[in-house]
């Protein structure tokens, strides 16, 4: 297929990135890789700064030392270019300074232009508690302009209450239209596809509802465990993957077609089917989730270092590393389709992807020997191999008689397209420069998601049921097997697709 560029590079204006937490594994590992791309790219250039911000007493010379490691260990050889990355260097400078030391801010003002055409952006990569200190501080120094931007890291709280409490600091000084909200899974290619898929087409959209649609699975699952990071232990998979990255791809998949994809329209339907999930409160909870923590052992009997053991503290913990939810949106569109979520550490395999499963076919004309039909199925790939198949019945070829064969159309981008996948940060980085909210989570969204979630959180705390455990390299509790077997299904694996019928 072809391999022409796919698409045009628009240079966005010139801009001053402040970066807070600049010494921190984030920006290392994703935000100066991904701004590398996009400069390679020739989408902006020297007239643009990213000032790196941290109590760490680095100068200039040692911020770009780091960002040149960055460039080094995370762009592929085809990408680097000596003269790109020196000319790339020269955006970068480094101030020290604790953003919760009032009395003791560096002068920034020689490091940001006052000129109005050259966008000012604060990437707050540092903890949440520290949000609400450097936004104070930057409207008291008169840093936020009215047209400056503000991007915030997850997480974004740990339950309602804590999320507005974060977004009520940062409001008093940015109004909504000036934050972004880094949801990263938002920023990958596929899911901006499963948009253009749904609305750039005539072909799905007129069977996408129950009369169609059976049910529908998302999945995010990874072989690794969480190294012991603390972080992890005072959030679990709930909070950490369901309450944002599943209930985004839920809302892309399950939400009306919005009419335009300017940013609020198409946050007012995703929000619409965030306030249409049905809750989950009481008994339903136990019902309706499966939660679980992995051991030390491995599906081969092999001993390995469980959640417990791999937690520096050493301490007991009821933190989850794997969660199933089965959920209910109650809207015309859905009502009676059940999307199973998914999510966990140390399972079978790395993958994450939606799978749209349609009806069964009303009679079929074929003989048991010829074989039956399978209903078709829309799998919708985010990583590894982004993609899309769509999964079909066709005659098996050749001759001796009607033999029926399901097969998929692949639309695989990394054989179609010749281009680069860009990393979700590429993306979502400069659509912060162009000023483009649509794959940022507005304010009511984290609220009505977290509004959701809380009372599955609530009734775990409560419960005298202990946590089951897992094996590593399997797909989680047994538990969640039942929990959609008990409906008459099963969960899409890929290893699913070459399964003779
Ligand atoms: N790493 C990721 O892939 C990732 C992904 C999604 C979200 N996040 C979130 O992004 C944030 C940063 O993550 P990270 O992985 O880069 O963490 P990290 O490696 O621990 O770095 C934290 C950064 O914050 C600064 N910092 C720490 N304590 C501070 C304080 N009290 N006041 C001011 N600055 C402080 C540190 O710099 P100094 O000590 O030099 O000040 C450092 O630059 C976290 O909230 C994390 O949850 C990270």
């Amino acid at each position: 297929m072809s391999s022409e560029p796919s698409s045009r590079i628009i240079p966005v204006p010139p801009f001053d990135y402040l970066v807070f937490g600049a010494t921190g594994d984030l920006t290392r590992r994703k935000l100066i890789p991904a701004l590398y791309h996009r400069f390679l790219d020739g989408q902006f250039d020297e007239r643009s700064r990213i000032i790196g911000i941290s109590r760490t007493p680095w100068d200039d010379d040692k911020f770009r030392q780091v960002a040149r490691e960055a460039v080094e260990t995370s762009a592929q050889e085809t990408y680097r270019d000596e003269a790109v990355i020196e000319r790339f260097l020269r955006c970068f400078s480094y101030v020290p300074n604790d953003p919760r030391d009032r009395d003791h801010w560096a002068d920034l003002s020689g490091h940001l232009r006052e000129d109005a055409d050259v966008v000012r952006a604060f990437y707050l990569a540092v903890a949440p508690s520290v949000f609400a200190p450097i936004c104070t501080y930057l409207s008291e120094m008169g840093y936020a302009r009215r047209d400056s931007r503000l991007v915030l890291e997850k997480p974004l709280g740990h339950d309602l209450a804590s999320s507005r409490q974060i977004n009520e600091a940062v409001g008093r000084v940015f109004a909504e239209d000036q934050v972004y909200r880094i949801d990263h899974y938002l920023g990958k290619e596929t899911v901006q596809n499963l948009l253009t898929l749904r609305f750039a087409n005539t072909l799905f959209e007129p069977i996408w509802n129950s009369a169609h649609i059976d049910h529908i699975q998302l999945t995010v699952s990874e072989t690794i465990g969480t190294e012991g990071r603390a972080y992890y232990d005072q959030s679990g998979a709930l909070r950490d993957m369901v309450q944002n990255h599943l209930l985004q791809l839920l809302c892309l998949v399950a939400m009306e077609p919005p009419p335009s994809d300017e940013a609020n329209a198409l946050r007012d339907e995703k929000r619409k089917v965030l306030r249409s999930l049905r809750p989950i409160v009481g008994e339903d909870v136990a019902r309706l989730t499966v939660r679980g923590q992995y051991t030390g052992v491995t599906s081969d009997n092999a001993r390995v270092p469980g959640y417990l053991e791999e937690l520096e503290s050493g301490e007991p913990s009821e933190t989850e590393t794997f969660v199933a939810v089965r959920a209910e949106i109650e809207n015309w569109r859905w009502k009676g389709v059940p999307f199973y979520l998914r999510t966990g550490k140390r399972l079978a395999n790395k993958v994450s992807e939606i799978v749209i499963q349609f009806r069964a076919i009303p009679h079929s004309i074929f003989t048991y020997a010829e074989g039956s039909p399978r209903p078709n199925r829309l799998v919708i790939r985010l990583q590894p191999d982004e993609g899309v198949r769509l999964f079909l019945m066709i005659k098996d070829p050749g001759p001796g008689g009607m033999r029926l064969r399901q097969v998929p159309l692949n639309l695989s981008f990394a054989e179609t397209f010749s281009a680069r996948m860009p990393e979700a940060y590429e993306r979502l980085l400069l659509d912060v420069i162009r000023g483009n909210q649509t794959l940022f989570m507005r304010r009511d969204e984290l609220e009505s998601a977290w509004a959701w979630i809380d009372p599955i959180r609530k009734a775990w705390d409560e419960s005298d049921e202990p946590l089951p455990a897992y094996t590593v390299g399997t797909w989680g509790p047994t538990a969640s097997v039942a929990l959609i077997e008990r409906d008459g299904r099963t969960w899409h694996e890929a290893n699913d697709d070459a399964k003779p019928l």
